[in-house]
């Protein structure tokens, strides 16, 4: 008891209604694709030129091939699975064949979803495979659809994916790359239903299934992984058509996107947001669990054995550019706020992970809700990038099934579930557990009943702040940072703690 006064003491608030969880851990459910903690850049703004690729020449910021190293040390320690290249808006433009060969000759470009600006194509396929190969990620290449054609995307997989023989696993050697990169996961387009060329349902699903039919699997370990270009929110009408009028051996994966905006006409500022505002993003980034309910609930009806998982490769929280900014560049803060919407999203995400089975947080670098900031040489870790890490021991667990009730967070007579969790068994036996509590500003007391197994042993991390709206800057880069937590107390297989307004915590219990 004397515990739980000093946490919120501490946190400096009063706790709400208790959290009752269950979990049985002796009936664990399906695995929890590690692709879940995928990743995504996008030729945007920072996110590759200046974030990533910093140019061979550079010698103000160490790099190895023009590639940063502080980036790819800190992408390595992530665990991240799966990065998502080159678009979103971006890869229905994108040429891939002027970003092969040497850089000299390579033409210009102009990036029209994403500020006009003029690529100089420095960054293409090899550099973007290499990163890959660096950061022990897949990679998750998305097809030009919009604007390419049927030749240009069967091209691109034949020049990473023949092992040879072919015009173009020759022109690959030719530039360098002998062995082939066994690319698997593909993006056929994306946003069809938008900047991907405004297709409606019916349309793109035949235009899927002729891009589909070209996309060779060679005869090597490569067997691709398709993707739809999938629904926005609850679109359910279009993964209904695609369901319905796509061959499921040819479709491995339908998308899905969805941002916690507050409006797309006014998305509010990054740091200083209200209380309303805040409000808002939760409600936002709760409804990630509806729409996952409701496309799944569409794919059941097509596909009940759930062999097409659900691709959810662009979510997170989507604010006004930070001040003085290129409007095009999508670059913003990230805040307790953003951490919360981690925690919560990746919450639902692994409880769903019987259809669920990728997602990509947008964006990886200096792009939306980004876990790595870089001003030229400096770099900071954002309050996501460590929400990601704490839950990547997630990655490839079976899941244990949860039984919640949560008290309410409550603004202005709307309410919202406070505290979300999830858990997983790995390959040791033990659980991890990862809690989120969105609260404005209470505390809740969570009782955590461990049945089927007995356990001896609990130790945890937090990420917590004085401020809802404290983040890392360039001067003060580890002002949220993870803390090693020691506030849960088990007993007889019943685990409490306090869960500090918007915080969260992971716990590993052993037997
Ligand atoms: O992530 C930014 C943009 O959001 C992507 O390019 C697009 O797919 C989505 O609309």
């Amino acid at each position: 008891m004397r515990f739980f006064l000093s946490v919120l003491l501490f946190a400096g608030l009063t706790a709400g209604a208790q959290t009752k969880i269950t979990f049985n851990t002796d009936l664990t459910g399906p695995r929890i694709n590690k692709h879940i903690y995928g990743h995504f850049a996008e030729h945007l703004g920072k996110c590759i030129y200046g974030g990533i690729y910093v140019g061979e020449n550079n010698t103000k910021i160490p790099n190895v091939q023009g590639i940063r190293n502080d980036v790819v040390q800190a992408l390595k320690e992530l665990k991240v699975p799966n990065l998502r290249w080159p678009g979103g808006c971006f890869a229905d433009t994108y040429q891939w064949k002027d970003g092969i060969g040497p850089k000299a000759d390579r033409p210009k470009m102009v990036n029209v979803w994403w500020g006009g600006v003029t690529e100089d194509n420095s960054f293409g396929t090899h550099d973007f495979l290499d990163l890959c190969e660096r950061i022990g990620a897949e990679p998750y290449l998305a097809g030009n659809v919009g604007s390419g054609t049927v030749k240009d995307l069967s091209d691109w997989v034949s020049y990473v994916n023949n092992p040879g023989g072919s015009p173009m696993s020759e022109l690959r050697k030719k530039n360098g790359r002998e062995k082939p990169w066994n690319v698997k996961l593909w993006g056929v387009g994306n946003e069809a239903w938008g900047c991907g060329g405004n297709m409606t349902a019916e349309y793109y699903a035949n235009i899927y299934r002729q891009y589909a039919t070209f996309m060779t699997d060679w005869d090597n370990n490569a067997k691709l992984y398709k993707i739809a270009s999938g629904a926005t929110d609850g679109d359910y009408g279009w993964t209904e058509t695609l369901m319905k009028n796509i061959p499921h051996k040819m479709l491995a994966g339908v998308a899905l996107h969805h941002y916690s905006v507050l409006s797309w006409e006014d998305k509010g500022p990054s740091v200083d947001f209200t209380e309303a505002q805040y409000f808002k993003s939760m409600q936002e980034a709760s409804q990630m669990d509806e729409f996952i309910t409701g496309h799944s609930t569409i794919m059941d009806k097509y596909d009940p054995e759930k062999k097409v998982a659900l691709i959810v490769d662009e979510w997170g929280g989507w604010y006004n550019v930070e001040p003085g900014t290129n409007p095009g560049f999508l670059y913003q803060q990230n805040t307790m706020r953003d951490a919360v919407i981690a925690g919560l999203t990746l919450n639902i995400f692994n409880n769903h992970a019987d259809r669920v089975r990728g997602a990509n947080l947008a964006q990886v670098v200096n792009v939306l809700q980004s876990v790595i900031l870089t001003n030229e040489e400096k770099m900071l870790l954002t309050p996501t990038y460590h929400v990601m890490k704490m839950y990547n021991v997630h990655q490839d667990a079976a899941l244990v099934p949860i039984n919640i009730e949560s008290p309410l967070y409550e603004f202005q007579g709307k309410a919202l579930k406070a505290v979300s969790s999830s858990a997983s068994k790995d390959e040791s036996g033990a659980i991890n557990i990862s809690l989120t509590n969105i609260d404005y500003s209470k505390a809740h007391e969570v009782v955590i009943n461990l049945r089927g197994e007995s356990f001896a042993r609990v130790s945890g991390q937090i990420l917590s702040a004085a401020k809802i709206r404290d983040h890392n800057t360039f001067e003060n880069p580890q002002k949220v940072s993870i803390k090693s937590f020691s506030g849960a107390v088990l007993d007889k297989g019943i685990l409490k703690l306090v869960i500090p307004a918007y915080s969260v915590i992971t716990l590993k219990v052993t037997k």
